[in-house]
């Protein structure tokens, strides 16, 4: 017999309506700034493509707002992965190591390099790539070479690049991790897509890597319909990033000359025109969501106090400042977990697990796991993500 979570489910609805009819979504994208505005003034301008002042515009604010010394506006986050993993020196027939418990983004854009995911445990204090597990992984299985490259000695390939998943916006430990990958000549590519208004202590997340790429997708925090952004701290790889997501046009008034194969990746001026507004709200947005964020744990500590098997809510670890891109639970295991979802979901409470784990889906489980993942296991079969939308509360 399945847990009864009616009168939990009641409560969490309770912080959005009073209507017991109305649909919660999990995460719906606010517009309540300057969009129509700048919509406007971009198809007045007739600059609605991947050239206009807001491009432009878009990637000084989010430097401005990461603290990243350079920002470069990408068509979505995937493509933002796959010019940093192409720019970390990916190529066809190597190795990268990430996590399992990702959006099966990450391991697409390591597909697109050319290369194969290896899938290495998640730390459960943050959900993301393990530093020990990635330790472990590379003083048993890999060495250096006379090269410096980082070498997997049983298929004898190269091991180019570690892409930790910052999770539903709690921080991968990326100091430890970048240490770990620096001593193996490892570039590191944080896969900030989730965490934008996320730090690790005053560093925003995917500013400590080689790089760290972010998506505007119409669920995240903030959305431009259809975005992204790669973030780096390196002049040149900023301006190869640039080159590579512009078919490789060299400047010049007139002439079209393209020095190399490169994407049609750039951010088109409409998109960004939306961003633009959003990033405006970004601040009070955070707020609505760690105010949300600190009613459910309120909720479940009540819901917990009459329960013999408590449901635990995920706060954000010390030392990190979460967005709380989409709340998290933990339940007591399985059962629960789909006897929630079940529940919530007919009630009109918008509810999911965690993805799919990547290394069980059939185009990634020939790939590399070399140790058992447990807690990406047991995240998998426990983990619910509850309604996250950074407006109204009731
Ligand atoms: C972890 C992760 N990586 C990559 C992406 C890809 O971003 P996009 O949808 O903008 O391509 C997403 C989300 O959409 C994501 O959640």
């Amino acid at each position: 017999m399945p847990q009864d979570y009616h009168s939990l489910i009641t409560a969490m609805r309770g912080l959005f309506t009073d209507d017991a009819e109305q649909f919660i979504p999990l995460h719906a994208p606010a517009f309540k700034g300057k969009e129509k505005e700048y919509l406007n003034e971009c198809i007045d301008s007739t600059f609605v493509s991947s050239v206009g002042p807001f491009v432009d515009r878009i990637e000084r604010d989010v430097a401005q707002y990461t603290g990243s010394r350079y920002a470069i506006a990408c068509v979505n986050g995937t493509a933002a992965l796959h010019i940093a993993l192409l720019l970390s020196g990916v190529q066809p027939g190597d190795l990268v190591i990430t996590q399992s418990l990702s959006f099966v983004a990450t391991a697409n854009a390591i597909r697109y390099a050319g290369a194969d995911p290896i899938f290495l445990d998640i730390d459960p204090s943050n959900l993301a790539l393990s530093a020990p597990a990635l330790q472990a992984f590379l003083e048993e299985e890999c060495s250096v070479n006379l090269r410096k490259e980082c070498v997997h000695t049983a298929s004898g390939r190269r091991v180019r690049a570690v892409v930790p998943m910052h999770s539903f916006g709690f921080c991968a430990d990326a100091l430890a991790l970048k240490q770990i990958a620096d001593s193996y000549g490892l570039a590191l590519i944080e896969d900030a897509a989730e965490s934008l208004g996320s730090f690790i202590g005053d560093q925003h997340s995917g500013t400590l890597g080689t790089f760290g790429t972010l998506s505007f997708n119409g669920n995240k925090t903030i959305t431009a319909g259809g975005g992204g952004i790669i973030l780096t701290q390196d002049e040149e790889l900023a301006k190869k990033a640039k080159h590579l997501t512009t078919q490789a046009k060299q400047p010049h008034a007139w002439k079209f000359y393209h020095d190399q194969t490169a994407y049609n990746y750039r951010m088109p001026n409409l998109n960004a025109a939306l961003l633009c507004a959003q990033l405006e709200q970004l601040p009070g947005f955070l707020g609505v969501k760690r105010q949300l964020a600190n009613a459910y744990a309120a909720l479940v500590e009540q819901h917990n106090s009459t329960q013999k098997e408590p449901i635990e809510f995920l706060l954000e670890p010390q030392g990190q400042t979460s967005n709380y891109w989409l709340c998290c639970m933990l339940m007591p295991n399985l059962e629960a977990r789909d006897g929630f979802l079940e529940q919530a979901n007919a009630r009109g409470f918008m509810s999911r697990p965690a993805w799919e784990l990547l290394h069980t889906l059939p185009m990634f489980k020939r790939c590399l796991v070399p140790a058992a993942l447990i807690h990406s296991q047991s995240t998998y079969e426990r983990l619910v993500n509850i309604p996250s939308s950074p407006y109204h509360l009731a």
